[in-house]
């Protein structure tokens, strides 16, 4: 859509200003006559920007809720760290996109993103069902410095936290489900699938993909999810936008990554975790290999393990998907 770096650039300018620009200020910043300025301005207005013009300059009345690759770039330049942008219409997996680019050295703080994915994974094999438009389906690479496998099994619940953190900004109360499903209302609004590759007990990236109901309207899911599934929308009456959520969940990732520091170790953000983990005394069922082991979630532990009684006996779970709570 924007052909040309000079298109990006006045964007980016409308981006990270927020406020009125100056056309003769961009155009001495870009070597331009005001006229050329004013030729960028309309084209784009008809490609849907909604750009508007006063004695003040032009200035950005809305920020457009799409994806492309130069816009996103644009606009993650207001961040303080790097992001680099992968993003497409429509791909396989941004998971399995994500792991392609890992190989091939793309990194860390890449951000994979599609509007739409024609095999969506969800955690155990499973599908993830997202709509163009109306979902939030992207993967974050990162390359953390990490030696220890144990280290890596926390990881789930750190990003359960940051998703959990980002809604709450949203004016909503979600709660996370070991190890790593986000509910509100007790249904499911957002699927974590965080991916590794260790290569001799050295990690050489992880990939976090995260799912994100958020525009869907009841009729919109599929009829087996909608008695477990919600949306940001039905939750709270209204839409919300999927880039402002889209930075509010990298700068949260970023946060809660930090705190974690790639430790076997939970400490910084064990009490905000546990405040938020509706799975604390509550009866359950967690599938571990081919067994299903039951009792009591009493606690979980600073490595991200959860300590249930079974019937008297304190038991630690590091990894296993909950059946029932
Ligand atoms: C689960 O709850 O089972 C995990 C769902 C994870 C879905 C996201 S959508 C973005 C990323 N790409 C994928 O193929 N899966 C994850």
């Amino acid at each position: 859509m924007l052909r040309s770096s000079l298109e990006k650039e006045i964007l980016k300018a409308l981006l990270v200003s927020r406020d009125w620009v100056s056309g003769e200020e961009l155009a001495k910043r870009l070597s331009l006559s005001r006229v050329a300025i004013w030729k960028e301005m309309e084209k784009l207005k008809s490609w849907g920007f909604p750009v508007i013009s006063s004695r003040k300059g032009y200035k950005l009345f809305e920020l457009p809720d799409v994806f492309f690759r130069e816009y996103l770039e644009a606009y993650f330049s207001r961040f303080s760290f790097p992001v680099s942008v992968f993003c497409e219409d429509q791909v396989d997996s941004t998971n399995e996109w994500a792991k392609r680019e890992a190989l091939q050295g793309a990194p860390s703080w890449s951000l994979f993103i599609a509007e739409s994915q024609t095999r969506g994974k969800g955690r155990k094999g499973r599908s993830w069902f997202s709509l163009p438009g109306k979902s939030l389906t992207f993967s974050l690479l990162i390359r953390p410095n990490l030696s220890l496998w144990s280290g890596f099994t926390s990881l789930p619940l750190v990003c359960g936290l940051a998703v959990s953190l980002a809604l709450e900004e949203e004016g909503l109360e979600p709660e996370i489900k070991w190890p790593n499903d986000v509910l509100i209302d007790g249904k499911k609004v957002a699927g974590i699938l965080v991916e590794g590759d260790f290569e001799a007990e050295v990690l050489r990236y992880v990939v976090i993909g995260i799912g994100l109901n958020v525009n869907l309207l009841r009729e919109d899911f599929p009829e087996d999810l909608r008695l477990t599934a919600t949306s940001l929308l039905e939750v709270s009456g209204k839409r919300h936008h999927r880039l402002f959520l889209l930075e509010n969940l990298l700068n949260k990732l970023s946060k809660c990554l930090e705190g974690w520091k790639g430790e076997a170790n939970l400490a910084s953000l064990y009490p905000e975790l546990k405040k938020r983990l509706a799975t604390l005394g509550k009866r359950v069922k967690i599938a571990v290999s081919d067994k299903v082991l039951e009792g009591l979630a009493e606690d979980i532990d600073l490595d991200g393990s959860l300590w249930i009684n079974s019937e008297g006996e304190r038991k630690k779970i590091s990894w296993g998907e909950l059946v029932t709570s």
